[in-house]
């Protein structure tokens, strides 16, 4: 057994002392953690406060029984993925067909067996510990995408840009610096895809970062986005504001996602409001819109990667939904935190919009 799967919890449901007795012996001697509860009411209250990797669940019981538990269980979005397994008599096959109806992963009979019940719960934690593996391999996946084909459109979208309006040769000159901050972005970019793997070890190169020069930069990155809505970018900062974070990202991926989706999410001629104040060790970041604001249940789910939250913007604006998700990854390596407060449109037709607060760590005299 690895250690992971060692580290498992396993809540087992049964109204017979005796039952829940000999299965505790068996799985605490092979170093599982348990949980026991006496029906299916009393097994929900607990789960409610620890969450189990696997339930082996009993299925006559009173109050609740084991079927009506299980269907709970599988309808609720925390608990359905935990395997279930049945405990039956041998002899009630009825039970099995209608047990495997419900969601459930496997049986153990009654009287039990230890071998045969260990396998069983060593065959599903180990199915259950590689289903979770292979999902947050492709969210890991999912986020390097985002930021590749998203985020690295920036820099591109910059220098078109600049092109486009440099027709005149002889302007040139004046136009090379900003060609040249859009190629760095990009190039950027690449690197932090290359490093993102060390996110999860926090070995992102945390440094003093500018706040102004940051908002100047991502401004400048996504000037067509603002541009073409006709959006105005309010900036209420002190220049001397520094902030401890990773240079590229905080530009590439916070600040332009949190920008992008500001102006995707405002009507044309509107305006984005970004106030900053110094609290203690602490710079409190506000990015303020005027746009169609998020209900409270799209809220609720707004930084799980796994859930498409993805709406299209007010001029029809594509998207992905990751883009939330990596913001709070970052600013989490940082050390720092990220809250979102909004009023829905829908619910409010007076003030609407939404602001994004950003508690970073402030620099570093040095
Ligand atoms: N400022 C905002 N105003 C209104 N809704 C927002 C705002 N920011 C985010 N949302 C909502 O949250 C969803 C998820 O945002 P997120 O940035 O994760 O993905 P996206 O913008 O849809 O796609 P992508 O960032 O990949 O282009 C959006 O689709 C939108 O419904
Ligand atoms: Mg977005």
């Amino acid at each position: 057994m690895n250690n992971i799967e060692k580290d498992a919890r396993i809540l087992i449901v049964d109204d017979t002392p005796q039952n829940t007795q000999i299965l505790g012996t068996i799985l605490l001697k092979e170093g599982y953690k348990i949980n026991v509860a006496r029906n299916g009411r009393h097994a929900l209250d607990v789960i409610e406060k620890i969450l189990p990797d696997i339930i082996l669940l009993d299925v006559m019981m009173p109050e609740l029984d084991g079927f009506e538990t299980c269907k709970i269980l599988k309808a609720s979005q925390k608990t359905k993925e935990i395997p279930v397994i049945f405990l039956t008599a041998r002899t009630d096959t009825e039970d099995l067909v209608q047990g495997f109806d419900l969601g459930a992963v496997d049986y153990v009979t009654k009287p039990f067996n230890s071998t045969e019940l260990l396998m069983r719960v060593r065959t599903h934690l180990e199915l259950k510990l590689s289903r979770e593996m292979i999902e947050t391999v492709s969210n890991e996946r999912k986020e390097l995408l985002h930021v590749l084909c998203h985020d690295l459109a920036n820099p591109f979208n910059a220098m078109i840009s600049v092109l486009n309006i440099a027709e005149d040769y002889s302007k040139f000159d004046s136009y090379k610096k900003d060609l040249l901050s859009a190629a760095k972005s990009g190039t950027e970019i690449i690197k932090l895809v290359r490093d993102m793997r060390s996110l999860e070890e926090k070995k992102l190169n945390l440094i003093n970062t500018s706040l102004l020069y940051s908002i100047a930069q991502s401004y400048f990155l996504l000037g067509s986005l603002f541009s073409k809505k006709n959006i105005e970018l309010e900036v209420n900062i002190d220049e001397d504001i520094e902030i401890i974070a990773e240079h590229s990202s905080f530009i590439n991926s916070v600040l332009n996602n949190i920008f992008t989706n500001a102006i995707k999410f405002s009507y044309p001629d509107s305006k984005i409001v970004v106030n900053a104040e110094k609290k203690g060790r602490y710079a409190y970041i506000s990015i303020r819109d005027f746009g169609i604001g998020i209900s409270e249940n799209m809220l609720a789910n707004l930084f799980n990667i796994s859930k498409n939250n993805s709406r299209t913007g007010t001029s029809g604006e594509i998207g992905t939904g990751f883009g939330m998700p990596i913001i709070k990854k970052f600013i989490n390596a940082y050390g720092g935190e990220i809250e979102v407060f909004s009023q829905d449109e829908a619910l409010n037709t007076g003030s609407h919009g939404t602001e994004v607060k950003l508690k970073l760590q402030l620099g570093e005299n040095i």
